[in-house]
């Protein structure tokens, strides 16, 4: 079982061996940026690419919140999960949110840049995200969506026990068309009765 307290101090723990994961710091977030720099990244992105201000105007309220949460030991609203190397290269990230609203209900979203692909690193953070879901934000339901023509994400999804609850029709726009949304979830008491 693993030890999400260092992280509650600033600190890192340790993932899938060699790699490290802490939670969001103002360092980490030009780190961002140049990830959604690339067109390959961006692809299945709804809100990317964009210019640098919007990613730091979306970025800067979240390190602020983690920071606030910090220095009371507890967990951010929304978390979100900085994965780097022994070297300190950045290998990607994983984002929960908490839907407005609906409490006990999170989003869960993740990012590689390209050089980390293929390497079951995505399914691996998601399947961390949604233990910190159900054993330590108390949530009752994780959700995630994506483009239908995304298929590294939802195999994600499904190798982390997400079921596909529904399909969008055309509901993205997609170079010059449009593409379908895949809506998936899980509930507290499947990831339960998961190995995971
Ligand atoms: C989608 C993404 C997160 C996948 O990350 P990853 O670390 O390569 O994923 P994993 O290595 O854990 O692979 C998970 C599964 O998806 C498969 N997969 C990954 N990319 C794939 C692709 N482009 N086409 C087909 N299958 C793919 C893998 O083979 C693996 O399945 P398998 O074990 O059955 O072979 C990564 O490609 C990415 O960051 N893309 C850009 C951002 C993005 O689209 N994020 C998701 C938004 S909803």
């Amino acid at each position: 079982m693993t030890d999400f307290t260092p992280l509650l101090s600033g600190g890192s723990i340790r993932f899938m061996g060699d790699l490290q994961l802490n939670l969001i710091t103002r360092a980490d977030v030009e780190d961002i940026i140049i990830m959604l720099d690339e067109p390959e990244v961006c692809e299945y992105l709804f809100f990317a690419p964009a210019p640098r201000s919007v990613y730091e105007e979306y970025f800067g309220p979240i390190v602020d919140l983690t920071e606030e949460a910090l220095r009371e030991q507890r967990w951010p609203d929304n978390p979100v999960l900085i994965i780097r190397d022994s070297q300190q290269a950045f290998v990607g990230m994983v984002g929960i949110v908490g839907v407005m609203f609906q409490q006990g209900t999170y989003e869960v979203g993740y990012q590689m840049p390209t050089r980390s692909w293929g390497k079951g690193i995505a399914t691996a953070g998601c399947q961390l995200a949604s233990r910190i879901i159900f054993t330590e934000l108390g949530g009752h339901k994780a959700v995630a969506d994506c483009f239908a023509g995304n298929i590294g994400s939802y195999r994600v999804m499904e190798k982390s026990g997400y079921r596909r609850e529904g399909i969008q029709k055309d509901y993205f726009r997609h170079g010059e068309g449009f593409d379908d949304r895949l809506l998936y979830g899980m509930t507290k008491s499947e990831f339960d009765a998961s190995a995971l």
